[in-house]
């Protein structure tokens, strides 16, 4: 029996895994215990400080079933669901830019007509929202179904309010023949994601504020397409460089303009928000897994350094 170092022990749970039947888990497996193993030696984490580790993940776990979510959003404020979300689009290509899904999305949102409005009674300030959705070579995609929903004014989802059961401020529409949509609604928010339990214990340790800022979240799908997660940000927002969930993009920023069609007509929003979406055509699921195969997340050192030995090699 040998004594195992610290590299000896990594060396040893890796062997472990020599038997797994799926390839795929133990890629996976490989890579998370080589990153925790390292994790241990590089911050010489002490015996209490893995207890409040373990303490934490208990704590995130006794807080979670169907209505809250504390492990996603620890994902969500550890950018993981960010660099998940970047990942995958690495292998799907073109097209407008993701955005995390989030806890408040809810299945069912009434199909309105063309321009309605998503606001109800909601006081705020009325904008009108509207765009493009195409096939990001300037083709027009008609019937393409828009899933939107957003917060209030005052910063909360419609299922954050007493009456949790009544939808408000989400809404279903389909693109015009023309590959437009239309709707109406409030300018949204910024709000704090929830922080009352063990996540925003964390985040407050580590000096960080719990904000987003506003946005309207969409799921656009057409057949044919890839479906699209996202969200559109409100320029100038106070939290836009600092997204508490790291979802706001530079591309998916948009600010408030002048809607002309007010000064004809008095119900007409006064401000307004343009923005064109493009779809990417479906991409099977086989591709993107042979595609992964081939692009390797992060060089190991020794690929890196045949990766410079060839540039070099192409220089000369
Ligand atoms: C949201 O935008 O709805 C959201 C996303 C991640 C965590 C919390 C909220
Ligand atoms: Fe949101």
């Amino acid at each position: 029996m040998k004594t195992l170092t610290e590299n000896g022990l990594t060396a040893a749970a890796l062997e472990r895994l020599a038997n797994a039947p799926d390839a795929r888990i133990r890629e996976i497996m490989t890579a998370l215990i080589r990153h925790l193993h390292d994790f241990v030696r590089e911050t010489a984490l002490t015996p209490a400080e893995w207890k409040s580790g373990i303490d934490f993940l208990t704590a995130v776990g006794h807080l979670t079933d169907e209505r809250r979510q504390e492990f996603v959003l620890l994902s969500d404020t550890l950018g993981v669901s960010a660099m998940v979300d970047l990942v995958r689009h690495r292998y799907l290509g073109r097209g407008t830019a993701s955005s995390l899904l989030g806890p408040f999305y809810r299945p069912g949102a009434p199909e309105l007509p063309y321009g309605a409005n998503i606001a109800g009674a909601t006081p705020g300030e009325p904008i009108k929202i509207c765009g493009w959705v195409t096939d990001g070579n300037g083709r027009a995609i008609a019937g393409a179904a828009l899933d939107i929903w957003q917060a209030a004014p005052n910063g909360k989802y419609d299922i954050q309010e007493d009456d949790s059961t009544k939808m408000n401020l989400r809404g279903t529409f389909r693109t015009d023949t023309g590959g437009r949509y239309e709707f109406r609604s409030v300018k949204p928010n910024s709000y704090p994601v929830p922080n009352d339990g063990p996540v925003g214990v964390l985040l407050r340790a580590q000096g960080r504020h719990p904000y987003r800022p506003a946005h309207i979240h969409f799921i656009i799908t057409a057949d044919g397409y890839e479906p699209l997660i996202t969200a559109v940000y409100i320029a100038g927002d106070s939290y836009i460089e600092s997204d508490a969930v790291f979802g706001a993009k530079p591309s998916l920023t948009i600010a408030y303009r002048k809607n002309d069609a007010a000064d004809e007509d008095a119900t007409e929003p006064a401000q307004m928000i343009e923005f064109d979406f493009a779809l990417v055509p479906a991409v099977p699921t086989l591709q993107v897994r042979s595609q992964r195969a081939t692009k390797p997340a992060r060089a190991t050192k020794r690929s890196r350094n045949s990766h410079r030995a060839r540039k070099t090699a192409q220089k000369d």
